[in-house]
């Protein structure tokens, strides 16, 4: 058995994914916020499951992502847990969860552990490092988070690359390090130009898990219904559609309206009859 196929068999924790790291190993991420999708994308063997707060624009249909509560993120990571025996489980702290002080931290992040989850995210940098040693002192796993940072989309002006100038990319290298130093196990970076991604992942000893930060990371994350392709007018840079998801749902839901129209659907064998007995007896689902 590969090494690789050997590491699908087990349970994915901090000790994998630091020993993916040394081995030069991609690690590989996508977001999941339900039970059915987490079943089949932890059948897939991917490493990491991230309970995403984008569930607030993917899900919730909202235009970001500062409309999520603790408790619809509590809510989603519980379902993704549910669905999951192997891959790391990460719920994502939502917009100010964990800014205000380190005992809200500590008080919310344990929510997102209750619900099933292995490890914590959270937005920003130096400024939050207090924050990020309270909660591993306290035994709670964090995920760091710089460059683009959703929850600060107005500060950034919008949903904008990130680490363009001298002065930009000095301070993401110096949120990066401020992270591994605050204990952090691994550090997402978004939408920054792909050296200075090459540049902190080759400064830091904890993996960096890439979007719209090009190759040279330790690992991938996309949105999953973005890979899957479900909304066809959302094509950014960083996005590769592995599926034209929205046209398949599209034509599957066309012809369910056709067959429903036409008197076709049910059919006979989707049919209950009176052949199996008294009420009780006959179960909806083999
Ligand atoms: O919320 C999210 O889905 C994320 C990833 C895109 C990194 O933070």
């Amino acid at each position: 058995m590969s090494a690789h196929a050997e590491l699908h068999q087990k349970q994915v924790t901090l000790r994998t994914l630091q020993q993916m790291k040394r081995a030069g190993q991609k690690i590989t991420m996508l977001t999941a916020y339900d039970a059915t999708f987490a079943r089949l994308l932890d059948a897939s063997g991917v490493e990491v499951l991230l309970v995403g707060d984008s569930l607030g624009m993917v899900v919730k249909g909202e235009s970001n992502t500062l409309g999520v509560t603790i408790e619809q993120m509590a809510y989603h990571t519980a379902a993704v847990a549910r669905g999951t025996s192997r891959a790391h489980v990460v719920g994502d702290m939502p917009f100010l969860s964990y800014q205000a002080n380190a005992e809200d931290a500590l008080k919310n992040a344990a929510m997102l552990l209750r619900a099933g989850a292995s490890s914590v995210k959270l937005e920003g940098g130096a400024s939050i490092a207090p924050t990020v040693s309270r909660l591993v002192e306290a035994g709670i796993p964090v995920m760091g988070h710089v460059g683009l940072m959703p929850q600060s989309v107005h500060a950034m002006g919008g949903f904008v690359v990130q680490g363009k100038d001298p002065a930009s990319r000095q301070r993401i290298i110096d949120d990066a390090l401020a992270l591994e130093r605050a204990g952090a196990y691994a550090v997402v970076l978004e939408g920054i130009p792909a050296d200075l991604a090459a540049e902190i992942t080759a400064r830091l000893s904890i993996p960096t898990i890439g979007i719209g930060a090009g190759p040279a990371c330790d690992g991938q994350v996309l949105v999953v219904y973005d890979l899957l392709g479900l909304n066809p007018t959302f094509q950014p840079k960083f996005v590769k559609k592995y599926l034209a998801g929205a046209s398949l749902f599209l034509d599957a839901f066309a012809r369910y309206l056709a067959e429903v129209r036409g008197g076709t659907f049910p059919a006979k064998e989707h049919s209950f009859g009176v052949a199996s007995g008294r009420d009780g007896g006959e179960k909806v689902s083999t």
